[in-house]
């Protein structure tokens, strides 16, 4: 029978040479690769004396009614990212209840919707159109903290440009992007969508991803609103479990959960997304200091503020509202412009400013701010500029936006572990891989959670689809699926996951067996395993969160009987969240992370098992031994009492900050990651003993590619302070470069350090320095680096 190709892998065919060289280079012209002005440059200047004049006389022209429908977000149907929807959106577009809406794309959608918005309504204001376009929007790039993984900025910025490019031909000028809550607690279904657990990796970022979505320029048709969220705290849910309470000391507020989203105000994003959950007691839907005090008065932000899904409604729950009018009050007064799908302001508004508790001005003010990013937008000049189906069928899933999904796919992976240089495969040697595990041929699973427009039916590339075409005739490929990562479950739990819609299998299931039988026959059959496992999609995400770290289902056991066979093993984990691997670290033999990653997933893994690309990511985010451990980061504090694992007398070492089940240290640390080629460092060199606080010191060290391929390095730089007006972290990020290394090539590395990289918030919760000795680390890991140290001083 005649093989018929699927449609990414005929792109890939069809240009074949461009995929395999690709490098960043090659997409210079997709992203500005410098850093972009802000978003308010001379365009938006020149502009502001015509828009300002345009929306006064809009404004005046409106009704209250009118003006507070402009506050409401409704949800389409397209996809359903929450409890509650609502089915009368297009009467009530026809009503002029409507400013924007979601979860509606599709250019021809949205031109249906947009034309009752701008024909049938009174003042024909356009709507907004949004989506969570998280990782991509059709052309699906590796689910976001895969993408932290590649440390490597433009090649985030790639994916959100190539996501806007793709959106706004597609009907969408409004992302619910970046999410740049900090995590600590892989429980969490959501540190999928995150950039992981520092705060300088994760700034950055967050505003390499604003600018992607943005641009410099709002107003072009291939740019998109971008939405800072969710704004705040809403990562150290406690437990791990989703929408659960915050609490946060106002030191670690602003050390680790703020900067990225100051630093976003500060690249111009458009709009702010309020958090589900309560901080130190305030619900952020309904607190006025957050939304008000700090992002308004302290650092000035233009844009407009969204709530999240219902979570007006959701300050009754809280016990922070009396009804749902108190809490439409509280809201808005706080500070919460646009009500996501709760319906309160069209609900309760008017009748709000009629009692004198809500005042009108405040109602113009928010008004305005969604009205400026309409004519921002251009959607005053032409409301149907981003639903172009010519170039919606020119630029959505085109060649180019594949090949820059395969580009970040690969530079997302992380190589765990790698004895014996089992990877990169050698296809001279090896004449047969067995191919196993349940995501090794899941089209589904490729693109990951929050992947919302994202087909998962066809164009995902699958591992054994990328396989067959690397391979091809050369290497026998024999897969089976062997295992099954459904929750396994007992009587009583199968009905509860049966009711949320989870699936989950019993121990018993006699499927499980054959399944087992064929992936050892296939294994007995081949040179060597490669076994493609992990979490289903679903399993994290939103409303996704777990008590183990564990690979579900039975997949442990499989890969156990497996290992009895005595041939190479190599894991590929796909997942969004770090999983406990101590079974696989210490049975293995070469671990590669993959994460979820996008359409082109399958031939990015064969691009790195087959050593044609060489692995260059690193962790953004600890993996624990074990659930225990959590929350487990790198930059802890010390304690009073360290435990000290190399002290030969290890009986000093018993009251000291330590389990007795447990090394302290994770599995894999932060910023680890290892590449089939060797970078070695030197001592690292200062410019001096000293800096003072108004000075600067040079750090660098020389690293050597003494390995036996070309790779890229990820060179990191840490800072210790060893006294402060209060405790400080062991190490802190302050620094990195993700640099390219020939074969046999040395390159010196320099940082340069000046006072604001040593700032913090001091006890008086002022920002600056301390004079002290302070430690500075140069390495591949954060728990593999060089050290040297230096003084602090007043002058
Ligand atoms: C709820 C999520 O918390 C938020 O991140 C998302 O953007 C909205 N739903 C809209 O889907």
């Amino acid at each position: 029978m005649k093989k018929v190709l699927k449609p990414t892998l005929l792109a890939l065919s069809m240009t074949m040479g461009g995929y395999v060289m690709a490098s960043s280079a090659m997409f210079s012209d997709m992203i500005n690769v410098e850093r972009t002005a802000p978003v308010s440059a001379s365009h938006w200047q020149d502009d502001k004396v015509k828009m300002d004049a345009f929306l006064d006389g809009l404004i005046s022209k409106m009704t209250l009614q009118e003006k507070v429908g402009q506050l409401d977000l409704q949800s389409g149907f397209r996809n359903v990212t929450g409890p509650f929807v609502n089915e009368a959106y297009e009467q009530q577009i026809k009503d002029g209840q409507v400013g924007a809406i979601f979860n509606a794309y599709g250019a021809d959608f949205g031109r249906q919707l947009q034309r009752i918005a701008v024909e049938e309504t009174r003042l024909g204001i356009p709507l907004i159109v949004g989506h969570d376009i998280i990782h991509g929007h059709k052309t699906i790039f590796p689910q976001s903290i895969g993408e932290a993984a590649t440390w490597d900025l433009n090649a985030v910025k790639l994916s959100a440009r190539v996501a806007a490019k793709e959106a706004s031909a597609d009907g969408i000028m409004w992302t619910f992007a970046p999410m740049a809550d900090l995590v600590r607690d892989p429980r969490w279904g959501r540190v999928s969508e995150a950039a992981g657990e520092d705060v300088f990796l994760s700034t950055a970022i967050a505003v390499a991803r604003v600018e992607g979505f943005q641009g410099d320029d709002l107003s072009q048709d291939d740019t998109i609103m971008a939405t800072a969220k969710h704004f705040v705290g809403y990562g150290l849910s406690q437990g791990g479990r989703d929408y659960h309470t915050t609490d946060v000391s106002e030191h670690e507020l602003w050390t680790t959960q703020m900067p990225p989203f100051k630093a976003m105000v500060d690249a111009g994003v458009a709009t702010f997304m309020t958090s589900f959950n309560d901080l130190n007691g305030v619900p952020a839907t309904g607190s006025k200091r957050l939304l008000n005090d700090i992002l308004r008065d302290q650092w000035g932000f233009e844009g407009f503020v969204v709530t999240d899904y219902t979570a007006i409604n959701e300050l009754v729950p809280h016990g922070y509202a009396r009804d749902d009018k108190h809490a439409a009050e509280i809201a808005f007064n706080a500070g919460a412009d646009m009500d996501m799908v709760g319906q309160l302001y069209i609900n309760h508004l008017e009748d709000l400013v009629a009692e004198g508790k809500v005042s009108e001005d405040k109602i113009n003010t928010s008004v305005r701010q969604i009205l400026e990013m309409k004519w921002r937008l251009g959607l005053f000049e032409d409301p149907y500029r981003y639903n172009d189906e010519a170039r919606a069928e020119r630029d959505i899933l085109s060649n180019d936006n594949l090949a820059a999904a395969r580009h970040v796919a690969r530079k997302s992976f992380v190589l765990l572990k790698n004895d014996n240089q089992t990877l990169p495969l050698k296809d001279d040697e090896i004449k047969s891989i067995a191919l196993i595990g349940p995501l090794a041929d899941s089209k589904s699973d490729m693109i990951g959670n929050w992947a919302a427009a994202g087909d998962r039916k066809s164009h995902p590339v699958t591992v054994l689809e990328g396989f067959k075409h690397r391979f091809g005739d050369n290497v026998k490929i024999n897969y089976a699926k062997g295992a099954s990562y459904d929750y396994i479950t007992s009587k009583e739990d199968t009905k509860v996951r049966d009711g949320l819609g989870i699936s989950s299998i019993r121990a018993d299931d006699s499927s499980l067996k054959k399944d087992m039988k064929r992936a050892i026959s296939a294994a007995k059959k081949s040179d060597v395993i490669v076994m493609v496992m992990g979490e289903e999609q679903r399993m994290s995400g939103e409303a996704s969160s777990r008590v183990e770290l564990t690979l579900p289902g039975n997949q442990q056991q499989v890969m156990e009987e497996l290992k009895k066979l005595g041939k190479p093993m190599v894991l590929v984990v796909m997942s969004g969240r770090p999983n406990d691997l101590r079974w696989a670290d210490e049975n293995v033999d070469a671990i590669l992370h993959a994460w979820y990653p996008g359409t082109m997933g399958g031939i990015a893994v064969a691009d790195v098992l087959s050593g044609d690309y060489i692995p260059t990511g690193k962790l953004p985010m600890t993996f624990p031994r074990s659930v225990g451990q959590v929350p487990i980061y790198y930059n802890e504090k010390n304690t009073g009492r360290p435990y000290l694992a190399d002290n030969p007398n290890q009986r000093q070492e018993h009251y000291k900050s330590r389990y007795d089940d447990s090394p302290n240290t994770p599995l894999y640390a932060f910023g680890h990651g290892l590449s089939y080629t060797q970078f070695d460092y030197s001592e690292i060199k200062l410019s001096s003993e000293t800096m003072s606080v108004n000075g600067e010191l040079t750090v660098s060290v020389d690293v050597t590619n003494s390995g036996e391929f070309a790779g890229e390095e990820v060179v990191q730089l840490y800072t210790r302070q060893h006294v402060g007006s209060i405790t400080r972290p062991v190490k802190e990020l302050k620094g990195f470069q993700k640099v390219h290394f020939g074969k046999g090539e040395s390159k010196t590395i320099t940082f340069t350090l000046t006072a604001e990289d040593l700032a913090f918030y001091r006890a008086d919760m002022s920002w600056g320095v301390e004079p002290s000795q302070f430690d500075v680390f140069i390495g591949t890991a954060s728990d593999n680096v060089k050290q040297a140290s230096f003084e602090l001083v007043e002058k």
